[in-house]
């Protein structure tokens, strides 16, 4: 991921029309591509989810290459979360995932989390690689709970913290599914050593599946 981005910053404020959506109304949101013409919502989403964002004309550059990606959960038309990605040849980086803060921990970002794996692994993606700040605990046990596993560390990554970059990789040669007991024995902590296995530890605490991705490739 870009070295500008990364730490979750405060939220600013989340779109008006996601006031009030019920977890239920979370779940059932709409999964799509996003395009140009979602690049407003995009842009005020990544102000909400990073404390270095990327700008609109990075985005812009961005959307022009044919390698870039970007899928999101739309509540009524409201853009809820987004997730963004470089795919070239078997591989792909995941550039960022972000949910609007209001409707964090309510499945979201392991929802767009899964199906865009899953639309990666039929694009011919073989392994999936990301870079995530040492900190950031809620990231990293989401990707630990869909078997990313720790691939390195680039020190002193983050130039508005000095912060570690961990990389994590993935290959996506089987099924692509949330496993929360991996989920729960990472577990991360900003103390967490980088030789750490994640996966590794406590006892299972329930298990719980994404569906499987069988929506049509937007
Ligand atoms: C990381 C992020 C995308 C997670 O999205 P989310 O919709 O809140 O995540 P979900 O509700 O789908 O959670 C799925 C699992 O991830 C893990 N998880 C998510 N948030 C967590 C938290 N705050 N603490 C611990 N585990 C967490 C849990 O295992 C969770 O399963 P559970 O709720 O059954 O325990 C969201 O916190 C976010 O937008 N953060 C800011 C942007 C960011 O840092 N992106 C990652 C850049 S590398």
């Amino acid at each position: 991921m870009d070295a500008e981005k990364h730490e979750p910053g405060r939220a600013k404020r989340d779109g008006a029309g996601l006031d009030g959506l019920t977890a239920e109304a979370v779940a059932r949101a709409e999964f799509a591509r996003l395009t140009q013409s979602d690049l407003g919502q995009v842009l005020e989403l990544e102000r909400a989810c990073f404390s270095t964002p990327w700008n609109e004309k990075q985005f812009n550059l961005a959307l022009q290459q044919k390698i870039f990606h970007l899928f999101g959960l739309k509540a009524n038309g409201d853009l809820l979360a987004y997730m963004a990605f470089y795919h070239a040849a078997d591989e792909m980086e995941i550039l960022n995932i972000g949910v609007a803060p209001a409707h964090r921990r309510r499945g979201a970002g392991r929802r767009l989390l899964g199906l865009v794996l899953g639309i990666a692994r039929r694009m011919g993606v073989r392994r999936a690689f990301l870079e995530v700040r040492r900190s950031n605990a809620p990231a990293r046990t989401l990707y630990a709970g869909f078997g990313f596993e720790h691939a390195g560390v680039r020190a002193g990554y983050y130039t508005d913290t000095g912060e570690d970059a961990l990389v994590l990789c993935r290959d996506l040669d089987g099924e692509v599914a949330f496993d929360a007991r991996r989920a729960a024995g990472a577990q991360p902590s900003a103390a967490t050593s980088e030789n750490e296995t994640a996966g590794a530890g406590r006892p299972p605490a329930g298990q719980r599946h994404n569906p499987p991705a069988k929506e049509p490739i937007p």
